[in-house]
């Protein structure tokens, strides 16, 4: 049985998800994540990449599941900046999440945010 990717029972570690060039300029794609886990179980969990040429780290990865929508949606949100905080607004409610540290800016909730990075052509993240 799959359950979501839980951080404490997951050794963390810098997953290829895609290549550079299935990324699309300031918009979003969507990947399934599946690690084992400790007892031997496919844990999946699906991720949210964005490419931000405009911004410093170019490349952000979060949750896909918009825990106010309650759906896996946010790979479709609009991407912008919330006074210079890059940001994803869910396609659902429009809330925006920051794609740094994904707390969300209008009400009291949170996705996780994974470190990225960018090596030899292909977009690693670390979860
Ligand atoms: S690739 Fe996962 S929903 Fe599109």
């Amino acid at each position: 049985m799959s359950q979501s990717v839980n951080e404490q029972t997951v050794n963390k570690d810098w997953v290829t998800l895609c290549g550079i060039h299935d990324l699309v300029a300031n918009s979003g794609i969507c990947a399934l994540v599946a690690k084992p886990s400790e007892q031997g179980e496919q844990l999946e969990k699906q991720i949210a990449i964005f490419s931000i040429p405009d911004s410093e780290e170019k490349v952000f990865a979060v949750d896909n599941f918009d825990p106010i929508g309650q759906a896996n949606v946010l790979y479709r949100g609009i991407v912008g900046s919330n006074n210079g905080e890059p940001i994803v607004a869910s396609p659902l409610y429009k809330q925006q999440f920051s794609l740094k540290t994904g707390t969300c800016l209008q009400e009291e909730a949170e996705i996780a945010a994974y470190p990225t990075r960018i090596q030899d052509q292909a977009i690693q993240v670390y979860i």
